[in-house]
């Protein structure tokens, strides 16, 4: 019986984890708007990805020199927990197919790297050494419901484009199968609006 309930109780956290998602996608996305710490929101999101299981490891090499911006670090965090939860799963799907990551890999799996970018702006970095994409399905991965995943809704990207998208920023991924995928974040120091809001 208590395992009965324990798997009921995990089928209830994914499906209310779906809900939210589709929810999230569907309704248009709020903004609030604050000067922003991006490697703490980095930190945090890093730790929330791996607060259930430790492995695949998380990297992070966030620039000490990085900006304050204005931006929305809860968006932002959420956006960060799907690139990395992403990422690791890329990292799953390589060790079930038994392949070895590529000879010339150093550190860790998943890497979350912060930069200075011009103009005010910060770049976010998250890299794996997972399983990549089929070239195939690139141009598709961020369409909603798409995924190759059994357990995937297909949203998490959809919803991370949103939010990056609707921050004034931009996100650009470059992937390849049996190497792994790189994507790259590019957030300006004050999001659009932010400077009719009264501080
Ligand atoms: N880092 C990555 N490495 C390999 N494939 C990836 C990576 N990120 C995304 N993909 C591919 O893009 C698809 C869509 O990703 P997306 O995050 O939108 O949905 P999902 O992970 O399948 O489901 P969920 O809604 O739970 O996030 C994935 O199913 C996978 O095929
Ligand atoms: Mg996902």
């Amino acid at each position: 019986v208590r395992e009965a309930v324990a798997d009921i109780d995990e089928e209830v956290l994914r499906l209310n984890r779906v809900v939210t998602d589709v929810l999230d996608f569907a309704k248009p996305l709020r903004f609030d708007l604050a000067p922003t710490d991006v490697n703490e929101v980095c930190g945090v999101s890093a730790a929330a990805a791996t607060a259930e299981r430790a492995d695949p490891a998380i990297g992070l090499a966030l620039d000490p020199a990085l900006p304050a911006i204005v931006t929305d670090g809860e968006r932002l965090r959420a956006a960060l927990v799907n690139l990395l939860a992403n990422a690791r799963h890329a990292i799953d799907a390589r060790r079930a197919q038994a392949t070895a990551p590529p000879p010339d890999t150093v550190g860790p799996p998943v890497e979350l790297t912060t930069a200075a970018a011009p103009d005010g702006g910060v770049l976010i970095v998250v890299r794996d050494h997972g399983i990549g994409i089929e070239a195939a399905d690139l141009p598709r991965v961020f369409e909603p419901y798409f995924t190759t995943r059994r357990a995937g809704t297909g949203l998490g990207l959809a919803i991370t484009r949103n939010i990056i998208e609707g921050l004034g920023g931009t996100i650009a991924i470059a992937s390849q199968r049996g190497v792994g995928t790189e994507i790259r974040i590019e957030l300006p120091g004050r999001a659009a609006g932010s400077e009719d809001r009264p501080s």
